[in-house]
């Protein structure tokens, strides 16, 4: 079934065409805007979609050789995210179905995260997806493709944020996890003590504010000089308490369910530190390509051929829904 995905849940305005778990063309704007500013502007990335959306849905037909005649289905990303630019994204698919006559799916942007593995990797269910980005920390078990367990999930700041906002309080750029790794690459991950909160918390959850809260005090013990100095050594440390955090509850999953397969999606599963710890556990690690740790269409169109194969869709009527979980 050939399906048109569309993403514009956060900063990317994405646009992919999926047909029989292969790709046909993807197309992905990731808005420069919100740079200055060291976090996402909601307003800007709503007006910043509707410029982009449109000349990238022409673009992802034209690279596919297809006319929009051609698609048989619309998939959305229609929340959790900023509802301004969810509703860009569903509105503008909406538009389509209905002009094509054809039908469309409203996904669950985690959801979309995990259903990556299915267009890359031959993964039998069940298997443990740690699901990791600037918005959410999960840890599923996905019992089947579209029924999941939600074991853990944070309390406060996701893994994502917890780099972000490390970024900003260093002075580098945004999005805060790849200015991190890069640094950390040059540093020594002892070098600074950083808390890992919730390890005896007896469950599978995660926090991360303490974290944050550490390195400002941290920053502001130090002199200017001295952190200009030992950056790197700042990075990461800050990164090895972040990935160990996620490791211990991890292994206490892989434990706790018996399941050895790992899929490792989201915006941070693109660090290496983070691969290389899950690695070490032990566990067949399945970590896509950095372009589909973070947010991009082709997650959302294939989850989307995933349930209109199965005849199940969406209404024309359904809403936006900004703080969809998984369950
Ligand atoms: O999945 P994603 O693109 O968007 C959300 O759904 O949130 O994830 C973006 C998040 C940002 O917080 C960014 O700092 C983080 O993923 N990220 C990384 C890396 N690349 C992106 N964190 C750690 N290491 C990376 N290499
Ligand atoms: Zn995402």
């Amino acid at each position: 079934m050939i399906v048109l995905g569309i993403e514009t849940s956060c900063d990317e305005t994405a646009v992919s065409i999926v047909s029989g778990r292969k790709v046909l063309s993807e197309k992905i704007y990731s808005q420069e805007v919100h740079a200055k500013y060291g976090g996402v502007v909601p307003e800007l990335a709503s007006r910043d979609h509707i410029k982009k959306l449109f000349p990238l849905t022409r673009e992802a037909f034209s690279d596919a050789g297809l006319a929009p005649q051609d698609i048989e289905g619309v998939a959305v990303s229609a929340g959790p995210g900023l509802p301004g630019a969810l509703l860009v994204g569903t509105t503008f698919a909406k538009g389509l179905a209905t002009a094509l006559n054809i039908p469309i799916i409203a996904i669950n942007h985690l959801e979309g995260h995990i259903f990556i593995i299915r267009l890359l990797y031959d993964l039998p269910t069940p298997f443990l997806a740690l699901l990791v980005s600037g918005g959410h920390t999960e840890l599923v078990l996905v019992k089947e493709w579209g029924e999941y367990d939600v074991l853990g999930t944070t309390r406060d700041d996701a893994a994502g944020e917890a780099f972000d906002k490390a970024a900003k309080a260093l002075g580098l750029p945004y999005p805060g996890g790849p200015s991190i790794e890069k640094l950390a690459k040059n540093g020594n991950p002892n070098a600074f003590e950083f808390p890992r909160a919730m390890l005896k918390s007896g469950d599978l959850d995660f926090s991360f504010s303490g974290l944050k809260t550490a390195l400002i005090n941290m920053l502001r013990k130090l002199k200017k000089n001295e952190v200009e100095n030992r950056l790197a050594d700042i990075a990461a440390s800050f990164q090895e308490a972040v990935v160990d955090s996620l490791i211990v509850k991890l292994a206490d999953a892989v434990k706790l369910t018996g399941t050895k397969n790992v899929a490792l999606v989201g915006g941070v599963a693109a660090n290496e530190r983070l691969r290389e710890k899950v690695s070490e556990l032990g566990v067949k690690l399945y970590a896509p390509p950095k372009k589909y740790c973070t947010d991009n269409a082709t997650m959302i169109a294939c989850a989307g051929e995933f349930y209109l194969e199965k005849g199940v869709s969406s209404p024309l009527t359904f809403s936006i829904k900004p703080n969809w979980g998984l369950q």
